[in-house]
């Protein structure tokens, strides 16, 4: 566990490059920071993406951004938004970090809105807004299901429209460089695989969640927690990883990709049943289907051992067609494609994986614990989610807090040299594990280890957990981990895969720890609030390791 980088390199054989402010991850957050920092033209930023620019968890996000916009037509109040947060959160917010949101998020929205992101509008050319669980008025702008698509697609324009912004998508960061305790940069391999050194001024972590540690998730394929592996390697303190949110309604057909069947259609009029037909949720919660998402998807599983079926049904009978094809038409071309007509009939639906609360802790201008490296977005936890997210708080999130992050980077970059190459180099290596697994006398099986992961997390560190369940998963994460993270990897797969063995390892350990039972982390052994012993925040650190 205690590896400082995945992958052994010499400094003086490999190529170099310096940048200003070094950002990785080109979701909301990512891009977000990028523009905000370019504002000091005299500074290069750089923006890396594992993937294409586009790929990130933003582009997936269906239901849309919260933020109080219009108080005067709806009589919201950014006191009733933050009070709506406080009410989910389960005890843990940071009330200081979600007055910023709040506040702050009303002109970033408008600042979304002329860059040209073009949210749903009435005739009359005012912007609609809706209502999901939770919020006590309708605060959620939105384009179609596809709201994600359209934040991204107007950031990524505004990006690579700024000269100084240079992206470089198909650059996977291995593991961020420090002299001194101090962030200075990335070793990355580019777009050819070739290992580089990217020296910066400032680095900015914005690279989303890890869903995919999960076997059912709504994430994208780039969600595998690489840099909260990254940064915990680095020395960073990382907080609250027991918090993932599992979201209630996933379309769950054999085969088929795990997509996300938004909130927002309940908040229409969408009904959770049974095969045979019973409303379930009513038995559950006076709110019935718009409970607290993780209330739902608890029910959901209950109901699922009581029927022995492997999903529910959501019906949208209640909901007229016109509006299921104005608002939903992406969920309506999509269950088209499997032979299901949602305007007759049900969607077959599940919990999965969605959202991790935790992450690398921040204040509230993004700034880490390792000076010089600063993060933002589903990567980073700035607490003002606590234990359990309000729906539609994370692209806000994201999008507050990766402006000010740039803000705060760019000014801290102008002050400092850019950093002279050091010769950090692998300090591991030489345990019996790590010699054996550059030469483990016969092939790992990655992709196989990479699926009893992904069940092993889904079972035993799933919606509802157990101290019996976490401590075996544990222990054996800890004998899959041994080989595998000592290994010297050259490939993007294999270097993901550590990072995906070191992020379950220290989420497991985390969700151990917290023997009780608050927000989205349910503990079937500890099935009450303690909040004598936890109401606080748990921090981890590689220094909790050192031996
Ligand atoms: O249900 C949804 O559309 C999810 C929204 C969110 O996670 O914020």
């Amino acid at each position: 566990m205690n590896r400082r980088y995945l992958a052994d390199f010499e400094i003086s054989r490999i190529s170099h490059r310096f940048t200003d402010v070094l950002i990785i991850g080109s979701g909301i957050a990512g891009l977000s920071s990028a523009l905000s920092a370019a504002e000091n033209q005299d500074l290069e930023v750089l923006v890396l993406a594992k993937g294409d620019l586009e790929e990130s968890a933003t582009r997936w996000a269906q239901g849309g951004i919260a933020a109080v916009v219009l108080p005067e037509r709806t009589g919201d109040s950014l006191e009733a938004h933050i009070h709506d947060t406080i009410e989910v959160a389960a005890g843990l917010t940071d009330e200081e970090n979600l007055r910023i949101m709040v506040s702050e998020g009303v002109d970033r929205v408008k600042g979304l809105i002329e860059l040209g992101t073009g949210f749903d509008r009435h005739t009359d050319g005012g912007l609609q807004l809706t209502r999901e669980g939770a919020h006590s008025f309708a605060r959620i702008l939105h384009r179609g299901d596809t709201t994600g698509q359209e934040i991204a697609r107007s950031l990524v324009e505004a990006v690579l429209d700024r000269k100084n912004i240079l992206c470089r998508p198909g650059t996977f960061a291995i593991d961020l460089l420090d002299r001194e305790g101090a962030c200075i940069g990335a070793l990355v391999a580019n777009e050819t695989g070739e290992l580089e050194a990217v020296w910066a001024r400032q680095t900015i972590l914005a690279t989303g969640g890890a869903g995919r540690l999960y076997r059912e998730t709504t994430n994208p394929s780039v969600a595998t927690g690489d840099g909260l592996a990254m940064a915990f390697r680095a020395g960073a303190k990382i907080l609250d990883l027991e918090f993932i949110q599992f979201h209630p309604t996933t379309l769950y057909l054999a085969g088929a990709d795990r997509f996300l069947i938004t909130e927002a259609i309940r908040g229409e009029g969408g009904v959770l049943r049974t095969k045979s037909g019973e409303a379930f949720m009513e038995r559950f919660h006076p709110l019935a289907d718009l409970a607290p998402r993780d209330i739902v998807s608890r029910s959901i599983l209950e109901i699922m051992k009581e029927t022995g079926d492997n999903k529910v049904w959501l019906d949208l009978g209640a909901i007229a067609p016109e509006r299921i094809r104005e608002r939903f038409p992406r969920i309506l071309e999509l269950s088209r494609s499997f032979g299901i007509d949602i305007l007759s009939q049900p969607l077959p639906v599940r919990p999965s994986a969605h959202y991790s609360i935790g992450g690398i802790s921040t204040d509230s201008h993004g700034r880490t614990s390792v000076p010089g490296l600063l993060a933002a977005g589903e990567a980073a936890c700035t607490r003002v989610h606590g234990a359990n997210r309000l729906g539609s708080n994370s692209l806000l999130e994201g999008l507050v807090f990766g402006h000010r992050s740039g803000i705060v980077a760019a000014r801290a970059a102008a002050g400092i040299a850019r950093p002279e190459p050091s010769q950090a180099v692998d300090p591991g290596g030489g345990s019996p594990a790590a010699e054996a697994a550059k030469n483990p006398g016969g092939d790992l099986d990655l992709a196989d280890l990479l699926s009893s992961l992904k069940s092993l997390l889904w079972y035993k560190v799933g919606v509802e957990r157990n101290g019996e369940d976490l401590s075996n998963a544990l222990e054996q994460l800890s004998t899959w981990t041994a080989y595998p993270l000592a290994a010297d990897f050259r490939d993007v797969e294999s270097w993901t895969l550590q990072n995906m063995l070191q992020t379950s390892w220290l989420l497991t350990y985390c969700a151990l720890r917290r023997r009780e039972s608050r927000g989205v982390h349910f503990r079937a052994d500890h099935p009450e609030r303690d909040d004598v012993n936890f109401r606080r925040h748990m921090s981890i650190s590689r220094a909790d390791f050192s031996t």
